[in-house]
């Protein structure tokens, strides 16, 4: 049975745990105000906010709901547009900003971009023009066009929203904290002991097996709290297998060692998915071009499995999808080590955001001096698995950067990748990016190309 509850109403189910929020929702409780676009996590048109518990708190994070098991609704608060509607058939302030910019035309995405901007307006991030387009980059319009969109975020971002208010959401909502709570102490393990199956945020699964995924007897970890720590020793960081993107963008320990991570990690697919993706989910579906996995490759990290093995992420990946990982290991922890002194992060799409890389690629040095300690160098889209660049990684140790050094070392990067071409790109222009990309480490940090 999984409990939660859905707008103002406590919810009680024995559907299969892979259901989907989505159909949930428009087929089983007629909430057809979420809309159905892609059912690949792309167009934001099933846009919801999803409120936890934490600590004296409900924090809401928006998800697409086509993806999104209902295993993972378990003890929250899931809020469709039916949710928020005030009860005096007027509308709320995002609505109507909406409204008064003519935000909207045909209607069918107008409430995904509502459900982004009000969860924008109730997280406490800090708040300016730029922060409010961000929060709707996960929505695509198709007839009104962005102008008028980007007007209604000026507007909304320029109120003060108060939950008590009224104004941004229904005053139900300030129960919900002990509701949760009630919830929470009557929450069933979702762990499946027999299973062999996990399901993270379920970005990708739900996007390459959704009908297989409905009736799986699945492991659901996102939200399990063994998972979802960041911690820091003197030496090292540590992190659950279940940590989502926003989790890295809201760390502080992630924050303090990457000045640049916000900008990173923005390149990363949109909020709704950067709220759901983990890093297990990305590490484990061994795409060539994981984000997060050449993020962590060039940190060198290892990952530790439940039975206690401990492997280099970098020994992880064996052939195309194929991993040393037998079937009843699930990764549970992730660790890199704190002595990097430069770290840096490249990404070239078809368009900038909200696409996947046609070449992405990593680094982390510790140069003392002008002389590199140590490098760690990681290019995706280059080869059959994610790659670390051992070679390349090895010849950097001991010399000085300059641009000698960084014309060598290129020449060593050609010989670890055999790009192919793809829809993504012809292998020679896939060379040339890695080529250019690496030149741009060292231009972004220190100015030497
Ligand atoms: C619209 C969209 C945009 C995207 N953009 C990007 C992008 O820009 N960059 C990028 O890299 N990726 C992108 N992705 C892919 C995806 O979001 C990421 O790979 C994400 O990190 C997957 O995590 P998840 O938790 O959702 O994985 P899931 O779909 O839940 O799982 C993926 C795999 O990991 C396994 N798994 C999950 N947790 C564990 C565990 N603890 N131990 C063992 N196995 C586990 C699952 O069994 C499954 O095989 C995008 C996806 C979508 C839908
Ligand atoms: S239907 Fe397009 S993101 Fe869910
Ligand atoms: S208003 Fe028609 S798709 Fe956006």
């Amino acid at each position: 049975m999984i409990k939660f509850i859905l707008n103002n109403q406590s919810i009680e189910t024995n559907l299969p745990k892979g259901t989907t929020v989505l159909d949930f929702v428009r087929y089983h409780k007629n909430l057809k105000g979420t809309k159905i676009g892609c059912r690949e996590g792309d167009c934001g048109a099933c846009t919801i906010m999803v409120g936890e518990l934490t600590g004296d708190a409900v924090k809401y994070r928006t998800m697409t709901s086509c993806l999104m098991p209902l295993a993972n609704a378990e003890g929250k608060h899931i809020v469709t547009v039916e949710g928020i509607n005030p009860e005096n058939n007027e509308l709320t302030a995002v609505q109507q900003a909406m409204v008064d910019e003519s935000g909207t035309q045909c209607g069918f995405c107008t409430v995904g971009f509502v459900m982004s901007l009000t969860n924008f307006c109730l997280d406490e991030s800090p708040k300016d023009k730029n922060s409010a387009i961000s929060a709707i980059d996960g929505n695509i319009c198709r007839c009104t066009g962005y102008k008028s969109i980007e007007r209604a975020c000026e507007k909304v971002n320029s109120g003060k929203w108060e939950v008590e208010s009224g104004k941004l959401v229904p005053n139900y909502f300030s129960d919900i904290r002990k509701r949760l709570t009630v919830l929470q102490n009557e929450q069933s393990k979702i762990k499946n002991q027999k299973s062999k199956i996990f399901v993270g945020g379920g970005t990708d699964l739900y996007v390459q097996k959704h009908e297989e995924m409905v009736y799986a007897e699945a492991n659901h970890v996102l939200f399990d709290d063994e998972l979802r720590t960041i911690t820091e020793t003197d030496e090292l960081v540590e992190l659950g297998a279940s940590v989502v993107v926003t989790d890295l963008l809201e760390s502080p320990i992630f924050n303090r060692l990457f000045p640049n991570l916000y900008r990173h990690l923005k390149l990363i697919s949109s909020t709704p998915i950067r709220n759901m993706a983990t890093l297990a989910g990305n590490f484990i579906n061994a795409s060539p071009i994981g984000d997060m996995t050449a993020y962590f490759l060039a940190l060198d990290a290892n990952i530790e499995f439940n039975t206690g093995r401990i492997l280099p992420l970098k020994d992880f990946y064996l052939g195309y999808k194929q991993m040393d990982r037998s079937e009843d290991e699930y990764i549970q922890k992730i660790r890199f080590q704190k002595g990097f002194t430069h770290f840096n992060f490249e990404k070239v799409c078809k368009r900038t955001y909200l696409d996947i890389a046609s070449v992405n690629t990593a680094i982390s040095l510790k140069v003392t001096d002008n002389e590199i300690e140590h490098a760690h160098v990681s290019c995706g889209g280059v080869f059959a698995t994610p790659l670390y660049l051992r070679k390349t990684s090895e010849f950097l140790q001991g010399k000085e950067i300059s641009e000698e050094t960084i014309a060598a070392a290129n020449e060593i990067l050609q010989s670890e990748i055999a790009p192919i071409s793809d829809v993504r790109g012809t292998a020679e222009y896939k060379r040339l990016l890695a080529k250019q990309l690496f030149k741009a480490h060292f231009v972004e940090l220190f100015g030497v190309g």
